[in-house]
Order: C-alpha cells, then structure tokens, then sequence
C-alpha cells in the first residue's frame, strides 16, 4: 500500500517542528497513538456516575399502520424496569427534524400513524442495558397496531406522488430539443442503491441532569449545536439550558449530522424523568433499524449526443429513496442536480429531482451527501455513449470536459456558477501516465481476446467537487484559543473529531500563526458551552471553516503579543514561555475568539441558480478488475488514484482520507446490499432484513487492491482557503465509480463490447450474472 514517506518513525510523540514548518508536513493524527493502544475515550468509555441508568428503544412491528393501543404496564413489570414512557410524556417538543418538522422522536399514542418498521414507540429505562433491552423487545406484543398497506419503493412512492419535500428541476438550454435534433439519441434505466455508514462506534448519548433545569450531555455526533436545540425544545427549556460535549467520534459518515438528534433527545427526556443520569447506547441491530442511511436512487434518463461523443442534450429523473420524513433529502438532492455535470460542460440539460417518501428509515447524509449519486449518473450515460460509438470512454470523457475550445461559455455549471478554477484535463493527464492506461487498455484487450471465463476490466473516472454547504447560512465557524501562562496553548472550535483527523489540522494552524511546535498545541473537546452556534462537521468544510476561525483567534493573540514586544523591546528576544509571563504581567489578555464566514456565496433555492461553492476539489482514479463470468464475482486488481487536495494542510491525513473514501465508495458500489422484506402482506413486511454484518457486508481489508497507488495532486487552492489546501473529507467518495465502471467493462467484453450492459450497483455476483446474461442475449441497457 501507498504510504506517504514522511510519516515519522516514533508515532509516540508528536514530532517538534517549529522551524521546519508544523503546516503541510505529514504529522500523525492527534489521537494516534490512544487509537492504537486503546486509550481514546468514546462516549461509552467515559466514567459512568453513580446511578446511571440505561435506556433501550421499543420500536414498530409494522412498516406502516395505526396504533390502536400500547400496553406498556406489561413492560414496566419487568426485572430493573424503572420508568417506561411514550410520545405524551416527552415535556416539550416530540420532534426531532432537522429542516422540516416532520420527525417525531416517539411515534405516538393510540391514532397515531406507525412510519416504518422499527420507528421507536416507547422507551425503557432499567438498571442495567440487558434489562432494558429485555423489556423494549415486548414492543411486537404491546404495540398493538392495525396495518396499512406500506410503500417500500422510490417508484412505488413517485408513481404515488408521494415526496418529502416538493419536486425540483435544474435546466438550462433546450434539453429536449437539443436530444430531438442530435445525430444519437438513446434512453436508459439505472438504479444506485444506498448504503450504511457502519461507523464503528455506534449512536450514543449519555445525559446527566444539571442544577436549576439544566442538562449536560455526552453525545457521539458531528452536530453539537443541534443536539443543544432538540433537546431544548424536547425538555421545554432554553437553550442556555443544555450544554452538550464531544471529544470525538468513532465515525459518524454522515448518520451522525442529523440523526444522533433521536437518541439524544431520549437519553435527555429519560435523564429529566428520572432525575438520574441516562445512558443510551444502541445496538448495531436497532441502528439500523432505527437509523437512516446514503439514498438509494433510481435514474430515466434520455440523452443526445455527436459522433464524437459530445453531450449535446440531457434530460434526467432522479428519484431518491428518501423515507419516510425529510430529513436532509432536500439538500442532498439539491447536491445530487448540482453535481450531474461532474467535469462535464453540458450545454442543454434538463434535470428532475424527486425525493420519494417510504415508510422506510428516514434516509439522510452520507459521505458525498447526493454528490456522487448525480455524478454516477453521467458517469454511466458517457460509458454508454462511448460504447455505442466504439469509442474509449476516456476519449469520450475528455470531449465533454469542461473549458475546452477556449473557456468562455463552456465554463458555466447548470446552476449558474462559473468553474474558474478547472484542472481536470492536466490532472487527467498526469494520471494516464502515471497509471499506464493506453498500455494497459491494450493489455486487457489482448487478455480478454484468450480468456473465455476471467474478463479484465478497466475504467477511468475523474470528479469535480463542490466545496461549501450548499445552504449559504451554514458557512461559518467559531473557534477560541487561550495561551496559559506556562505557554501552553489550548484550542476549541466548533468542528468535531471523527477520525478524519480535524483537531490534527486545526492544531497545525495555530501552531504555525504563533510560531509554535505542535506539541505545544492541543484541542479540546467540542463543547456548546464554548463556541456557540455552529453548523454540523459537514460538507468536508471542517478544516476551511474550523481552521479559518483558529486562525483569526491565533492571530489576534500575535498581534497582540507583537505589539507588546514593540511596546516593551526589551522582552522582544525572549523565548515564548518567557513572553508570555511577561504578557501576563502587563495584563495583555492571553485568549481570544476568531470567526470565519467564506465569502462569496449566495443561493436561490427556487432558481437553483448561484453560487453554492467557494471552489471545486478535482482528481481522478483508474480501476482495474477482473471478473469471473461464471460466478459473478470480480477482484479489484489495482486501484490509481489521483487527488487534488490543495496545498495538503497534512499530506498522511489527506491520503488516508483519499484511501479511507475510495474503498467505502467501492463497498457502496460492489458489495453492501439493503434488503428490505417485500410487502406481501406478511409480518415481515418492510423489515430491513440487512440489519448486521452478518448479512450486509462491508470491505476489508481483503477488499483492498494488491496494487494501490494514492498520490496527491500538489496545487495551491487559487481561492484564499486556509493556507490554499483543500477539503478532502467526501470528494474522493466518488474516485470508486471507475471500479464499478471497470466491472461494466469487463461484463461488455462478453458482448465484444457491442452491447452495453444493464448493470445496476451494488455490482454484486447477483447483479453481475444478470448482467452477463443480458449481454450474451443482447438485451443492451440502452435503447
Ligand atoms: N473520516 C473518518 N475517519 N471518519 C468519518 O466519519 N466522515 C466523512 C469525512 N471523512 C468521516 C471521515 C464525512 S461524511 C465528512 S463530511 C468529513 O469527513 C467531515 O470532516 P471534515 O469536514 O473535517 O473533512
Ligand atoms: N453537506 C452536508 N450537510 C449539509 C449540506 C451539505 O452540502 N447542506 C446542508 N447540510
Ligand atoms: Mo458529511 S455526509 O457532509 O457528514
């Protein structure tokens, strides 16, 4: 595996780099060496307080239906049951949504409509977590309900019309027209499912009741500022009320932004009933019974192009799986539209989107957050195009890049925004090189023509990313930084700690602004009761924002200093410690804030015109696998990847982001299956029947590529991004499309690459016979 050089030996000590620079250098994550030798502490780790109680969820037998009665003396007679209660007893609001208000925490009393199957009803709360969950699983005999026919499908839902949030269209140009008036015109049908963030440490809060009304909680998610809000509004107190920490997360992907919000604001209620502390930690089972998870999409598309490929028109459908609230379907479909385009200039293009609503889990963000759902899609559409001409897709790909022929027009997004800082085709570029794809392309052919059984597939893929939240408000960051009279320096900001390595970089930063070695630096958990109002760790903008806020509040601190040595010169040698006690003595203050707002931004969320992005992360990536056309199943041979992370604030933490993305993409695109029980009108209906690993399957480290190649493509971000590096957090979920595509291109060579063939993802042994099966009949998935 690729592993960068300059990762020091002696991980145990954070290496002292004052002169050599701390920023740009390939540090260890903060955290490395508790990781390994198991002494970071996640949530559950912290010390219980005497008299902590647990808590477990009672969730819905049924996918859809109406409650007729719930029976929950029965459960509070069991053993160390201490309090049972339902949507009633929740003090203040029984909601936790997080745009629109259409997500209660307990489904309900009598009357009330049961959403899906495993949508918490009551909750338990015992001495101890078996106890609890003991008693939560009498929920299938006292939730009695009377069942409604379930709508388990985006298509069932939009034939229905049935949405979360209305319907919307991004179009520029004449689409149809420009498809009617084409040289080639075809249709297809694809479908992308969704996947589960398996974050390892699964959702947790843990609530202790404060003096006067107050609550702190411990909560594992990437949102503290949200968790503060629902809360409050469940308990019925102000926010002032609610303090909530998190050092750090053992992944959150996503399934943390929103929809940690449930288990806190049960912990909290339980916690303000009892008037003891309240742990709630779900098992892996009811995470994914409760929790939603990535869309799964379903794609109509309709396109025209030229003989050498060029898009010439593009009309498209999107339907999202987006459950059964709306959790935040809105936006990721909005980023879905505004990432059809990927690198590609497509002059008329007409783009529909439609967030179905399914008595499923609510589905929600996921590394990428509808990026790579509208990527996917034209990715798929250029495989076709070329193959139906004969042409190599990489050919295809590069005439439809943008900025071609002289800028200008061809530089403009369908959303309005200009990409002015393009480097795909130079990236490409190197990439072809680097990763020998005409030699290899020639290979394969050759390999293929003598292979009857095992087939090589090959496929190259770049991306374009949009960095910033595309909500405009949400754009902004906080952070405190105090010098302590030993000259020590202590950071908190408002990003949290997922292993992405955040704290790490913005350390860096304010070590480098006060020209300190990073040892000297360190951060504090997450804390509402420190910086206030933050938006979730999201977007990948955690270091932008988060390290722009460091630096502002670092800065004001040596310029404050700096103008205390040219007041008193002779303090202007001295060393740092020694500065500082002088500082202290002449009452200079030692801490301050900093806030950071990007620039440049707007928004109009009825024209879907603006500009959403501060800038566009790129890169690229070559796949190469082989297929066994017997049984369907394929092997990654060799992954090429290519990313463009700015001027990298820590080039290891970057390649291990890039890594860490294009394997969970490949698992998303390959391997990780959601089977829900069909509604045939059995007791299973609409069960999640993949609710573990022993049925959804995620990869290993078996999984990854022999060869694995990740390098980083080293140009300074032109916008004035903290120190010209770029967010690198989702962008490169994308890169593992080319392993899809390359598994597409090895099925075609069945067919002599004549018959494009109708593989859905995840490209599973399943999905790749039929697929196999398609192609030798000479049913192609275009038409
Ligand atoms: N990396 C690790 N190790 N764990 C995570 O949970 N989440 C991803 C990405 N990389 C994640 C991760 C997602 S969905 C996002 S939005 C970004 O990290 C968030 O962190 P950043 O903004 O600091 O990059
Ligand atoms: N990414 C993640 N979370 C978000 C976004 C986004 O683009 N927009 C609103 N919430
Ligand atoms: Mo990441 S999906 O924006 O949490």
């Amino acid at each position: 595996m690729n592993r960068p050089a300059e990762l020091p030996e002696q991980v145990g000590t954070l290496v002292e780099a004052a002169e050599a620079g701390v920023v740009g250098r390939s540090l260890p994550h903060e955290s490395a060496v508790l990781h390994v030798s198991g002494r970071a502490a996640y949530t559950d780790d912290l010390p219980e307080l005497a008299g902590t109680l647990h808590a477990a969820l009672g969730l819905s037998p049924l996918a859809h239906g109406v409650i007729e009665a719930l029976d929950l003396a029965a459960v509070a007679a069991m053993p160390g049951v201490v309090d049972v209660f339902s949507a009633r007893d929740i003090p203040g609001a029984n909601e936790c949504g997080p745009l629109v208000h259409d997500d209660p925490i307990l489904a309900g009393e009598a009357g009330a409509v049961l959403r899906y199957r495993g949508q918490p009803v009551f909750v338990v709360v015992a001495r101890s977590r078996d106890e609890a969950r003991r008693a939560a699983a009498q929920a299938t005999r006292v939730v009695r309900a009377r069942p409604l026919p379930p709508l388990l499908t985006a298509e069932e839902a939009h034939a229905a019309g049935q949405y979360v949030v209305p319907p919307m269209h991004l179009a520029r140009g004449d689409a149809a027209g420009a498809i009617a008036a084409a040289p080639h015109r075809f249709r297809t049908r694809f479908t992308v499912g969704g996947q589960e963030q398996f974050y390892l440490e699964g959702q947790i809060s843990y609530a202790v009741p404060a003096e006067d009304h107050g609550l702190k909680l411990w909560c594992s998610t990437q949102h503290p500022s949200e968790m503060q809000h629902l809360v409050a509004h469940a308990l019925g107190v102000a926010a002032h009320a609610v303090q909530v920490e998190c050092r750090r997360m053992g992944g959150g992907f996503g399934g943390k932004e929103s929809q940690s919000a449930l288990f806190a604001c049960v912990a909290a209620v339980a916690a303000r009933r009892s008037g003891a502390p309240v742990k709630l930690r779900v098992d892996r089972d009811d995470d994914f019974l409760v929790t939603g998870r990535r869309h799964g999409f379903v794609y109509e598309a309709d396109i025209g192009h030229d003989d050498e490929g060029r898009v010439l028109g593009a009309e498209i459908t999107m339907i999202s799986n987006a459950g059964h609230s709306a959790d935040l379907s809105g936006p990721v479909m909005t980023r879905a539209l505004c990432h059809f385009d990927n690198a590609y200039w497509l002059p008329n293009v007409a783009i529909h989107g439609y967030s179905a609503k399914t008595n499923t889990q609510s589905n929600t963000a996921f590394r990428g957050f509808g990026g790579p759902q509208g990527a996917i899609a034209v990715e798929i559409l250029l495989d076709s195009v070329a193959r139906r001409l004969g042409l190599d897709a990489l050919a295809v790909r590069r005439a439809n890049f943008y900025g071609l022929s002289g800028g200008g027009e061809r530089d403009t997004t369908p959303y309005g925004q200009t990409v002015e800082d393009n480097i795909v085709a130079p990236l490409v570029a190197e990439l072809v090189a680097s990763s020998g794809y005409a030699a290899r392309r020639e290979a394969i052919a050759a390999f293929n023509a003598t292979s009857p059984v095992l087939k090589r597939g090959l496929s190259l893929v770049p991306l374009k990313f949009g960095i910033s939240f595309n909500v405009s408000h949400l754009n902004q960051a906080g952070a405190l930084v105090h010098i302590y009279t030993d000259g020590s320096v202590l950071v908190n900001h408002g990003g949290t700690e997922m292993g992405q390595g955040l704290n790490t970089k913005v350390a860096q930063v304010v070590a480098h602004e006060l020209g300190l070695p990073l040892a000297r630096v360190r951060c504090s958990a997450t804390d509402t009761s420190k910086v206030a109002n933050t938006s979730a760790t999201a977007a990948s903008t955690g270091a932008d924002l988060n390290g722009k806020a460091a630096q502002a509040a670092a800065r004001t601190l040596r310029e404050r200093l700096d103008r205390f040595k040219a007041e008193q010169p002779q303090h202007a040698t001295l060393p740092w410690e020694a500065l500082v006690q002088q500082a202290y003595l002449a009452r200079v203050q030692l801490w301050s804030d900093g806030f950071y707002a990007t620039p440049g931004l707007h928004w109009n969320r009825q024209t879907l015109q603006g500009r959403p992005f501060f800038y566009f992360a790129y890169g690229a990536a070559v796949s190469e696998v082989i297929v066994d056309t017997l049984t369907g199943e394929h092997r990654l041979l060799r992954a090429d990847l290519l990313h463009d992370a700015g001027r990298s604030l820590n080039p290891a933490l970057d390649i291990g982001q890039v890594e860490g993305a294009y394997i969970q993409g490949y698992g998303w695109l390959t391997m990780e299956e959601l089977v829900w029980h069909p509604a045939d009108g059995s007791p299973k209906a609409g069960l999640l029947m993949t609710h573990a690993p022993s049925t959804y399957k995620i990869p290993t480290a078996n999984d990854v590529p022999p060869v694995f190649v990740t390098r980083l493509y080293d140009a300074p971000n032109p916008a004035d991004s903290i120190h010209r590096s770029k967010a690198v957090g989702e962008p490169p979920l994308l890169l593992p499309i080319s392993a899809l595509l390359a598994i597409r291109d090895a099925v075609s060579a069945v067919g002599g690459h004549r018959v494009d063939p109708p593989l859905d993802a995840p490209a599973t042994p399943e999905a790749v016979l039929k697929a196999l099966r398609a192609v030798r009949e000479g049913r192609s998935a275009s038409t």
